[in-house]
């Protein structure tokens, strides 16, 4: 059970593997008056980065699940360098069907809601770990622009354009759910491309250094396509936010 490899190589540098940069989660931590000793469970909790700077910046205490090897691996260096490793801890696993032991005050699913099957089942499995109460973040895409047909979605790395919704209809869909939206981040173009742009030079170098892997072709080919897919579409037609989200 392990993340496959091609993502640690494009994310080989990233402490944030999403398109907020580390003032944007910053700016959301602070937004969120997170009292010290809060509860966080992080599902899909990535290379830790979000537990381990607001533990540090505001005292939370965490567990993070993740089904990379690589990625928790950091998480845990990472919360050694910060000095917040007797605060939060990393748990390699699949996230899926993932329940706290006791209920914590800040439930989160950062960039990975296919966890629960969507955005729908996310908020459902985060909600049996959440204390009356609590906070819930997710983190999901929802289109800046509506593409004009399907090609683009694709282009986008959408399997449909029904896969997002625009922001309102994002924020709606919430609501239906039965949350309240208490606060949001979302990602800009520039953010996009400190999550995006900086795949390639983490491409270009794995390929230096492994021309004879199996992965080499398709490391390859993906340097050589992805900036241009990117810049004329996911740049323009995709968004991303983190959802900070209350049950009414
Ligand atoms: C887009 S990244 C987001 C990581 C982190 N939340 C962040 O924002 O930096 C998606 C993460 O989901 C993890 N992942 C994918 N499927 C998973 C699963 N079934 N259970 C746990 N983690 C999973 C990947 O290893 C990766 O770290």
């Amino acid at each position: 059970m392990d993340l496959p490899r091609i993502f640690t190589i494009r994310e080989s540098s990233h402490r944030i593997h999403n398109p907020l940069t580390a003032g944007k989660l910053a700016a959301l931590g602070a937004s969120l008056h997170l009292a010290p000793g809060t509860r966080a469970l992080d599902l899909a909790s990535g290379s830790g980065e979000l537990l381990c700077t607001w533990a540090r910046d505001h005292g939370i205490t965490g567990t993070g699940v993740d089904i990379s090897t690589v990625f928790t691996a950091r998480a845990r260096a990472r919360a050694a360098e910060l000095g917040v490793a007797d605060r939060v801890e990393f748990v390699h696993g699949d996230a899926a069907g993932h329940v706290a032991d006791q209920p914590v005050d800040l439930a989160a699913c950062v960039g990975a809601t296919w966890i629960g099957d969507g955005v729908a089942g996310t908020t459902e499995l985060l909600g049996r770990s959440l204390r009356p109460g609590g906070l819930m973040l997710i983190g999901e895409p929802f289109w800046r622009r509506t593409p004009p047909d399907e090609e683009t979605a694709k282009a986008c790395h959408a399997t449909s354009i029904a896969d997002f919704v625009l922001l309102p209809e994002l924020i709606e869909r919430f609501q239906e759910l039965g949350y309240d939206v208490v606060e949001m981040m979302l990602a800009d173009q520039d953010s996009w491309d400190r999550y995006a742009a900086a795949q390639w030079l983490n491409l270009r170098r794995w390929l230096d250094r492994n021309p004879d892997d199996e992965l080499a072709p398709e490391v390859r080919a993906e340097l050589t396509t992805e900036p241009v897919q990117y810049a004329r579409y996911g740049r323009e037609y995709l968004s991303w936010g983190v959802f900070a989200l209350m049950k009414r």
